[in-house]
């Protein structure tokens, strides 16, 4: 038996947890693999706990119910850091997995990967997992950190900060892109642990192609295909400070006269926009319509069926590539080359004449073409259980 212990939190870590969970029941259905079983447990850190932010995507990817929730909740960045380990350590101590699976960039992963690393520590004698009736060591979790290697080069961004720490106390670094082996090799970290297998996030979308297609998104806000814009901004260096959210909204006013823009916006943006006092001119703005965050099969079929996204989300970077949707990334910088270099994706900082001038070439129809990356197949939770399976000499 292999027990995996999975860390999911926020709303893009569900996501990426869904096809894995799914892969796992499948091997363990297999006939020819029946001599042993893959284990899991799922703990939710409760760092999302919204209906739209959490339980929803639980709904639509039918990911089980998680054996542990942990309701840590808001709060600053190292006091939710800190309450997920406190709360993630006793789970560990008594599900004694031989490998704690961590995704993305988010709170939740660092704090997985540090109690995982952190209880490698304790060795003492006394310690209850450490010790064995005849007292050697044993039941020292691992860590498999899914969407290893990707770097803005940005320490200002809490995501850039989970990265680099979670990737050097891994011991699985399974990689989207290139660039992100490139950046592991050049922080020099082992090449053994080191494997590109792909997009997880890919996997749950070519999933849930069917389910996306019937959804009823578009009629529900009255739209036309590819006649209307999506956004989504929620990341701190876009809403925390007046001065650059103000200028952005500028540019969506003018973006609004020429094509509708949906905002499923993001609670965190929803209380700077109110603290700023911008609610009243956004609600002046006719064709600029805000709504509650939405599912992950409407979010998907509404990007899709979109002219163009803007964003400073992650995840839809990549996906709008995997679409061939058009999208305008409202940040300095990506940690997803690739949705550059091959993709549809476009980096238009917060800069207001470029955002303007992207639109406008996407309306007369010079959008930016793009392909989708290799190993972008659908299998990647496939190739990370099979690479896990091997390790562990089960195959
Ligand atoms: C987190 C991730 C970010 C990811 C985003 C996706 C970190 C550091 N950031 O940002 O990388 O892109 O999730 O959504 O982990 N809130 C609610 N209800 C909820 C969750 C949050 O109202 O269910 C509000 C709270 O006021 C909270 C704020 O949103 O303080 C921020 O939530 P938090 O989880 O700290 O970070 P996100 O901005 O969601």
């Amino acid at each position: 038996m292999l027990k995996l212990l999975i860390v999911a939190g926020a709303r893009p870590n569900f996501i990426k947890v869904a096809p894995l969970i799914e892969e796992i029941k499948r091997i363990n259905k297999l006939k020819h693999l029946r001599t042993y079983q893959l284990k899991y447990c799922l703990v939710h850190t409760g760092q999302h706990y919204d209906y739209e932010m959490s339980q929803i995507f639980f709904q639509d990817l039918k990911i089980p119910k998680p054996d542990y929730n942990l309701g840590v909740g808001s709060g600053s960045h190292a006091w939710q850091t800190a309450k997920m380990m406190e709360k993630l350590e006793p789970v560990i101590l008594k599900e004694k997995p031989d490998l704690v699976v961590v995704v993305g960039d988010v709170n939740s992963t660092l704090a997985g990967a540090l109690v995982a690393a952190k209880l490698r520590c304790s060795q003492s004698p006394n310690h209850p997992m450490t010790k064995l009736p005849n007292n050697q060591m044993t039941h020292l979790p691992l860590i498999a950190h899914i969407e290893a290697g990707l770097r803005s080069f940005d320490m200002s961004m809490p995501e850039e900060i989970n990265r680099h720490l979670t990737d050097h106390i891994s011991d699985f670094l399974f990689v989207t892109e290139p660039a992100g082996v490139k950046n592991l090799l050049n922080e020099g970290i082992d090449k053994g642990k080191i494997y590109l297998v792909g997009d997880i996030m890919i996997d749950a979308l070519i999933k849930s192609k069917v389910k996306i297609q019937k959804s009823k998104i578009l009629e529900k806000l009255h739209l036309e295909r590819k006649n209307y814009a999506v956004l989504t901004l929620h990341r701190p260096a876009n809403v925390d400070d007046k001065k650059i959210l103000s200028n952005l909204i500028s540019a969506f006013n003018e973006i609004q006269k020429k094509i509708k823009i949906i905002y499923p916006i993001h609670p965190r943006a929803k209380k700077q926009i109110e603290k700023f006092g911008f609610k009243t001119h956004l609600k002046e703005m006719k064709n600029f319509i805000i709504t509650s965050p939405i599912g992950y099969m409407d979010m998907i079929k509404l990007v899709s069926e979109s002219k163009f996204l803007m964003t400073d989300s992650g995840g839809l970077q990549e996906e709008t590539t995997f679409l061939k949707v058009p999208c305008l990334t409202l940040r300095e910088n990506t940690e997803r080359p690739i949705t550059i270099e091959k993709g549809t994706n476009i980096l238009c900082k917060r800069n207001k004449e470029k955002i303007l001038k992207e639109v406008k070439e996407i309306l007369s129809g010079k959008e930016k073409k793009g392909k989708i990356p290799k190993l972008w197949d659908g299998k990647t939770a496939q190739k990370i259980l099979k690479i896990l399976i091997k390790s562990y000499g089960k195959e």
